[in-house]
């Protein structure tokens, strides 16, 4: 395993996101927290869910795709970003393996304990396979990528969908600069489709979303030693049209005082006020080959299931 992060980075970087997040008018705590390992776990349990169709749709659309995936990019290296289990991605390490190109994967993810028991699960699996894990955060971290030629870079889930618009700009723009010309960017991405199928995706009834959104107090509880009661925090998850993304939050449901000790700081926070923990974007074909244009991508092929609930992209770096 590669470390580009160790725990004093994260505990440092979890220290400014609180900070400036529980101090913000309206109140925010960012998403790449809810992946401590218990928030991994409640978060491969989500992709079970009846109501989340994500992982199951891409999962249907990359069984049929990666033979064609492995023939057009013969990629010598594939690289995954927030790989979490990597379970979708045996589709396409099976796919490149069967065509004799693949000598190694790479996957990086913020989650080191989860990352790093996958990685042991995948070398088991794959003899023969180079599995390097990388702890790193692709917002930060796409610089210090393995180099290599033919390199396919699979960001898979819809995760793409979790930054927001300006986040995304630069996160493309910076995946371009790590990449030669000629090398793939395999995108999994979930599409705009009626709110009555994408409310319940988050909002599921087993209750198994709202405790993944409220894990994060969890870790704010125990990282810088606050005060959390997650059972007086709501789980809220609604579709906001405008903008063309579900946004989750916590509403507070009392009015209340935390504390959290390791920042000396207290945080007010009203009966009903909500903070926003994460948002999760939905997009278009047409939207997304014009911001992977705009970075530098060209879209060379798209594939989706016959609901068009899900789309695969592979672009290229030009
Ligand atoms: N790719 C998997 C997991 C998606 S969940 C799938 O399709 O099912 C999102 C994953 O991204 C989690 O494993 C989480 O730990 C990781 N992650 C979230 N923010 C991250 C960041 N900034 N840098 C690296 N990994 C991140
Ligand atoms: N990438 C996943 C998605 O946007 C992450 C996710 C699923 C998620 N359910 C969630 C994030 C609930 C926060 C809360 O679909």
């Amino acid at each position: 395993m590669i470390k580009l992060l160790d725990d004093s980075d994260l505990d440092r970087s979890l220290r400014a996101d609180v900070q400036a997040g529980l101090t913000a008018p309206v109140k925010t705590l960012p998403p790449k927290w809810f992946y401590d390992n218990r928030g991994s776990e409640l978060f491969e349990e989500i992709t079970r869910l009846p109501e989340y169709y994500p992982t199951r749709t891409e999962r249907a659309v990359l069984a049929e795709a990666a033979p064609e995936i492995a023939r057009i990019t013969d990629a010598k290296t594939l690289v995954e970003l927030g790989s979490g289990s990597s379970e979708k991605t045996r589709l396409l390490l099976d796919a490149m393996l069967a065509r004799g190109t693949l000598g190694s994967f790479v996957p990086l993810d913020v989650s080191a304990t989860f990352l790093s028991s996958s990685v042991e699960t995948l070398i088991a699996e794959y003899p023969g396979l180079g599995v390097t894990g990388v702890v790193g955060d692709f917002a930060q971290h796409l610089g210090h990528l393995p180099d290599g030629d033919d390199r396919v870079v699979a960001f898979l889930g819809g995760t793409i969908g979790n930054l927001v618009p300006d986040e995304r700009a630069a996160f493309l723009t910076s995946l371009r600069q790590a990449l030669h010309p000629g090398e793939w960017l395999l995108l999994g991405a979930d599409l705009v489709k009626d709110p009555a199928v994408l409310v319940p995706a988050y909002d599921d009834a087993a209750g198994v979303t709202a405790a993944f959104n409220r894990n994060v107090l969890h870790v704010v509880n125990r990282a810088l030693g606050g005060d959390f009661d997650p059972s007086l925090f709501e789980h809220v998850a609604l579709w906001d049209p405008q903008r063309e993304w579900i946004e989750m939050r916590l509403r507070s449901t009392v009015a209340q005082r935390v504390r959290i000790a390791g920042l000396d700081l207290t945080v007010p926070f009203a009966e009903g006020e909500e903070m926003r923990t994460e948002i999760s974007a939905k997009f278009r074909r047409a939207g997304l080959a014009s911001e992977l244009g705009a970075a530098g991508f060209e879209l060379r092929h798209w594939w989706t299931d016959p609901r068009s609930w899900f789309g695969v992209t592979l672009a290229q770096a030009v």
